[in-house]
């Protein structure tokens, strides 16, 4: 059995501390090149979804972050035999002696992630029953998986909900079903992607997410064998198959990792030539950036990220593909601090999403949280009751603080902050990065940021 990635590993072993804590000296432009590998959005679910074919399943470009190390044990836990593969960043992942595992073994390798509510469908099909841990309350209340509950119903599950978490039983197989999202989850949609193709009978999903790592998903999923329709408005449409098997695929880019640095380059007044990244997946981020001053250069290999002049104000709004991912705003909001006027970024996936600007007002940014959001603008898709704005003034400098990392996406950008910052910073709970940027540290030190692990 693997163990679970150390942090510091994945954070890219630079030696001094156990990689939670930085002190960083900013002020100084972030330059040079970084490689992105495999989507962390892709990369989870085809391994997920290795457990339905009856052969072994080959992953190219996986990214060596803890996220990948926590799906890994816990399909381990289930007996995919996990191994990595020839090349680098390759895995092989076979799941001929698939079995059930025991609640608490699930629980002690989950961590944090929501990813065992993507194993029901696979188990299910492979096993006639899958368990979800409780995650405990904020984690996992009935709320953030209603949608993934509701769909595994209408399959046919039975679910029972036990004091250690959800069973789910399907006696009599499951079968096709018709379902309408009340919001195209990313995760939902992937749930009922992964329990159609093998129930009897046809799904048509409505209103589904379709995001790019989806449509990588889907690829995956045909080539295991099964059929799958894209409609117009968000219909997909399944065939179930009896049997699938192994795919071999290469994972498609990780634009929210592409994004991070883009913005890190803007925010920083550097130039970084993100490789790997392209284009089509990145539309909608790039045109907001050249409207905040940035420029880039698409290339063969890549794409190169600099200041175009000087930053310029803008309203974002998050939304589902094709939309401005929510994944993006956290670090473009630290380069739109430098900006010259009032930029707003209204929230509309996530519930609490600005929690990071604390640390940034710290700094001396100048950020004003709008909890039940602004009314003026129109809005793409009807408003949701949870949107929030953040409205934020610039430029101001920002001054080196001690702060600490609150999640993924948020402590990106506070390292990216704390480089902006004239001054030192300590950053801590750095730790949290390694769940989706791989070798961060030595991707900082590459492009020539001025820190030390200090513990
Ligand atoms: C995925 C991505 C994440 C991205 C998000 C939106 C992964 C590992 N993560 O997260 O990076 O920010 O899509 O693009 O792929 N909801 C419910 N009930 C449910 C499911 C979702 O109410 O059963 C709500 C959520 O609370 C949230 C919204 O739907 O407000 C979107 O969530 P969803 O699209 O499911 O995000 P994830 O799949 O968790």
């Amino acid at each position: 059995m693997t163990t679970l990635l150390n942090d510091s590993v994945a954070l890219g072993g630079r030696k001094g501390g156990s990689g939670e804590t930085l002190q960083i000296r900013g002020g100084h432009p972030l330059s040079g090149t970084v490689d992105v590998k495999g989507a962390k959005n892709l990369v989870t679910k085809a391994m997920v979804a290795s457990l339905l074919g009856d052969t072994a399943s080959i992953l190219h470009d996986v990214p060596d972050i803890s996220d990948v190390a926590v799906v890994r044990s816990l399909l381990e836990v289930h007996g995919v035999r996990v191994q990595d593969g020839d090349a680098e960043g390759s895995l092989v992942l076979d799941p001929r002696d698939v079995e059930s595992a025991h609640m608490e073994e699930i629980d002690a390798h989950a961590g944090a992630s929501r990813i065992p509510i993507l194993f029901c469908g696979p188990l299910l099909h492979r096993l006639g029953q899958a368990f979800i841990p409780d995650l405990g309350g904020c984690r996992i209340g009935d709320r953030p998986i209603d949608f993934h509950l509701d769909a595994l119903r209408k399959f046919g599950a039975v679910v029972e909900k036990l004091p250690s978490g959800i069973r789910l039983s399907a006696p009599g197989g499951l079968h096709g079903a018709n379902i309408h999202l009340p919001y195209p989850s990313v995760g939902a949609t992937e749930q009922v992607l992964l329990t159609a193709v093998r129930s009897r009978g046809v799904t048509e999903l409505k209103n589904a997410a379709i995001e790019p790592e989806i449509m990588d998903l889907i690829a995956v999923l045909q080539k295991m064998g099964a059929i799958i329709s894209y409609e117009p408005n968000r219909v997909i449409l399944i065939e179930g198959v009896d049997d699938l098997r192994g795919y071999e695929h290469r994972a498609i880019f990780d634009r929210n990792e592409a994004a991070s640095w883009a913005s890190a380059a803007l925010a920083t007044d550097g130039e970084i030539f993100v490789g790997g990244a392209k284009q089509q997946e990145m539309l909608t981020f790039l045109n907001i950036f050249r409207k905040s001053g940035g420029w880039f250069d698409v290339r063969e290999d890549g794409i190169l990220f600099r200041r175009g002049g000087d930053l310029r104000p803008v309203v974002v709004e998050t939304d589902v593909h094709p939309g401005f991912m929510t994944d993006w705003q956290q670090p473009l909001i630290v380069a739109l601090t430098q900006a010259t006027g009032e930029s707003i970024v209204h929230e509309t996936v996530y519930e609490n999403r600005f929690g990071f600007t604390d640390a940034l007002n710290k700094m001396g940014a100048k950020i004003a949280v709008h909890p039940h959001g602004l009314q003026n603008g129109v809005r793409r898709v009807p408003r949701r009751t949870l949107e929030q704005a953040a409205v934020i003034t610039g430029p101001t400098p920002l001054t080196g603080a001690d702060i600490t990392v609150p999640d993924l996406r948020g402590g990106y950008s506070h390292v990216i902050a704390a480089l902006t910052a004239e001054g030192t910073s300590t950053v801590r709970n750095v730790g949290i990065i390694s769940r989706g940027y791989e070798k961060f540290f030595d991707k900082l030190t590459g492009l020539g940021a001025d820190f030390d692990v200090v513990g």
